[in-house]
């Protein structure tokens, strides 16, 4: 099954809820992101059952790789439960979850035994105070590394460690956290500040493009291959043979063979991180009980879409977006 740009579904992105406990400036800054805020409601969630049947119902269409999001998904109780069903499922090849770490070290062990495979930690920076400043909650960055170190003890390796650039911001930590995480246990990212959401005042300036972030590593780095075809990240060995990444979606996007889908928490189908609107499946998981009709309807989503938003930025960066904390990035 092919998009109308050819290129096929492999991914499914799955956001099981859209409330996080931290509030990082560029994703779900508080003046939005407040006490108002409306969340979605409970029972426009949809429940572990009806997160499986989705899964399910994509990897029959082709999709290898179930990565689980949020917002926050270790805020969504008894998560480990839902790994376990989703581990479940036959033809399913790679099963992964990225998470803030924030309760991590409660969490890591439980997550490893429910049959989650593989795993990534959002951490923008080694220094306290700007990692305070950045989730804006006051939340230590010793507890972040706590929960790494939990997940590492549970038997995950390598962890991917995200650290989203931002211009001003952190840019100056970018060395200490290659130094860091060099080792074969951690593969390392840095990612390029990008337009997504409306609410979180982007402008070019911000971003810190992948060539300086690559100086600023301030080692020899040999390139690699990418793993699959459209990979997000350009891959390169450290000297200590461990490996770092840059996701250069402004500077370089790779829209040409992206392969993945974005569901939202009340089961809202995207086809784009920039798409202005979703594709309601929660209806029909609700009304009908046929697998193949849901098939239908992801298929027939799928062979329409054209999306590719970070190659035509330029042209389309004023309209209004889906907010990334909703589509779990
Ligand atoms: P791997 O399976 O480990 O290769 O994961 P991944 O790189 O697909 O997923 P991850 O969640 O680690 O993605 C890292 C970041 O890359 C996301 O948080 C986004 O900021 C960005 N990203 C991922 N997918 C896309 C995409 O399709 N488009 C754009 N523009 N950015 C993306
Ligand atoms: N630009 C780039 N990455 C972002 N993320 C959230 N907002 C942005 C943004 N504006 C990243 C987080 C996390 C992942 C879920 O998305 O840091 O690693
Ligand atoms: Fe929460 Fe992740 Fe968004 Fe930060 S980037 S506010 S941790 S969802
Ligand atoms: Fe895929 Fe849209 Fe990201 Fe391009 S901007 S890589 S089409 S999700």
């Amino acid at each position: 099954m092919r998009d109308s740009l050819q290129r096929p579904l492999r991914d499914l992105r799955l956001s099981v809820t859209d409330r996080c406990n931290f509030r990082c400036t560029y994703c779900m800054p508080k003046e939005v992101f407040g006490r108002g805020y409306d969340f979605l409601p409970k029972d426009d969630i949809l429940t572990f059952e009806e997160l499986t049947r989705v899964a399910q119902v994509f990897v029959s269409l082709g999709v290898e790789k179930v990565r689980v999001t949020g917002g926050e998904p270790l805020m969504r109780r008894d998560i480990e439960q839902l790994i376990a069903q989703l581990a479940g499922i036959a033809g399913l090849r790679d099963l992964t979850l990225t998470t803030n770490g924030s309760i991590l070290a409660q969490k890591a062990q439980a997550l490893r035994d429910a049959g989650l495979r593989r795993i990534t930690v959002s951490l923008d920076s080694l220094n306290d105070a700007t990692f305070r400043a950045m989730n804006d909650m006051d939340f230590p960055v010793a507890r972040v590394l706590e929960g790494i170190e939990a997940a590492r003890a549970a038997g995950f390796s390598p962890i991917k460690i995200n650290m989203v650039v931002k211009r001003g911001v952190n840019e100056s930590d970018v060395s200490a956290m290659a130094r860091r995480f060099a080792g074969p246990e951690f593969v390392l990212r840095f990612i390029e500040y990008m337009d997504v959401g409306n609410s979180n005042g982007w402008r070019m300036t911000d971003v810190v493009p992948a060539t300086e972030i690559l100086e600023r590593i301030g080692e020899t780095l040999t390139p690699l291959e990418p793993n699959y075809a459209g990979e997000t990240a350009l891959r390169f060995r450290t000297s200590e043979g461990g490996e770092v990444g840059v996701i250069a979606s402004v500077t370089r996007p790779f829209c040409h063979d992206c392969t993945r889908a974005r569901v939202t928490a009340e089961g809202r189908l995207f086809t784009c991180l920039f798409a202005q609107n979703g594709h309601d499946l929660r209806s029909l998981l609700r009304s009908s009980t046929d697998d193949a009709e849901l098939a239908a309807a992801v298929s027939r989503v799928w062979r329409a879409r054209e999306d590719r938003y970070s190659e035509i930025r330029s042209l389309a960066t004023d309209k209004v977006k889906a907010e990334m904390s909703l589509l779990g990035g």
